[in-house]
């Protein structure tokens, strides 16, 4: 039996930590589901790490159907969250169900969508509607050009407060998830503390209800300078199962992240 929304609520409400990872394919999907990962985050991600795009805008709604498809058939316990990609949740509530509703039948359990008050709207309109939502907010990735860089988000004392009332706000809405991206730790904490949902940090330090990274970061095989909330796993394991096996045991116990990997 796959894991359940409210099976991750429980775990949030019992202080069981969340592993999630990044996964597009049946292979690893597998893989990590029988290393002890709880979410399959098919991220669009995927457009830097199998497309080789600079960044995640060209992503498409089929090419995330597709790589959906492919974790579901290689899957059947983990929670399989989907990213909507650029352009197919801004328009409208009736645009973004529509979009939404393709991913589900692909087999996604949740769907991602990046924004704080911005998306409530939607928001309320999807979940209304059957459609369980994640929020992601801090750093959001597609809207790298408007943010002017990939760089810690909630810095300054309006940007923090903001990024409060956004999850409130995004709670409110529905959301039966928060992914929060590369923000202060203690900013992650305060808001982890103050709502009732999960919460999934990404360089958001470990007082969050669960973790995640781009599988390919944490094994170490990413090119370029990587970011400092990552950690390679691989260094040290003599496989790719116990690199996962460790990543999964270090957020289970809260030792990752540690305060190197935090902001
Ligand atoms: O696309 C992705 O992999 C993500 C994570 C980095 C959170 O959204
Ligand atoms: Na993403």
């Amino acid at each position: 039996m796959r894991i359940t929304r409210d099976i991750l609520h429980k775990m949030h409400a019992e202080g069981r930590k969340i592993a999630a990872l990044t996964c597009y394919d049946a292979t690893f999907a597998a893989l990590l589901e029988n290393m002890g990962v709880d979410i399959l985050l098919v991220g669009d991600s995927l457009g830097n790490v199998l497309q080789g795009h600079p960044s995640t805008l060209p992503v498409t709604l089929d090419d995330m159907i597709y790589h959906t498809e492919c974790v579901v058939r290689g899957s059947d316990k983990a929670f399989i969250m989907t990213d909507m990609p650029f352009g197919t949740y801004q328009i409208s509530p009736e645009e973004t169900f529509m979009n939404a509703a393709r991913l589900m039948a692909a087999g996604a359990q949740m769907v991602k969508i990046e924004g704080g008050h911005i998306m409530t709207d939607t928001i309320d309109f999807l979940t209304r509607r059957g459609i369980p939502v994640c929020a992601h907010i801090g750093l959001l990735p597609q809207s790298v050009h408007q943010l002017g860089g990939y760089k810690v988000q909630g810095r300054t004392a309006n940007e923090a407060e903001q990024l409060f009332n956004d999850a409130l706000l995004l709670q409110e809405a529905g959301v039966g998830m928060l992914l929060m991206e590369t923000i202060p730790a203690a900013l992650a904490s305060k808001i982890s503390r103050e709502l009732s949902i999960p919460t999934i940090g990404i360089g958001a330090g470990a007082d969050c209800s669960g973790q995640v990274l781009v599988m390919h970061d944490m094994l170490g095989i990413s090119p370029g300078k990587q970011p400092r909330f990552v950690k390679d796993f691989m260094a040290g394991a003599r496989s790719i199962q116990e690199a996962i096996s460790h990543y999964v045991d270090e957020v289970k116990a809260g030792k990752y992240p540690a305060a190197e990997h935090t902001f």
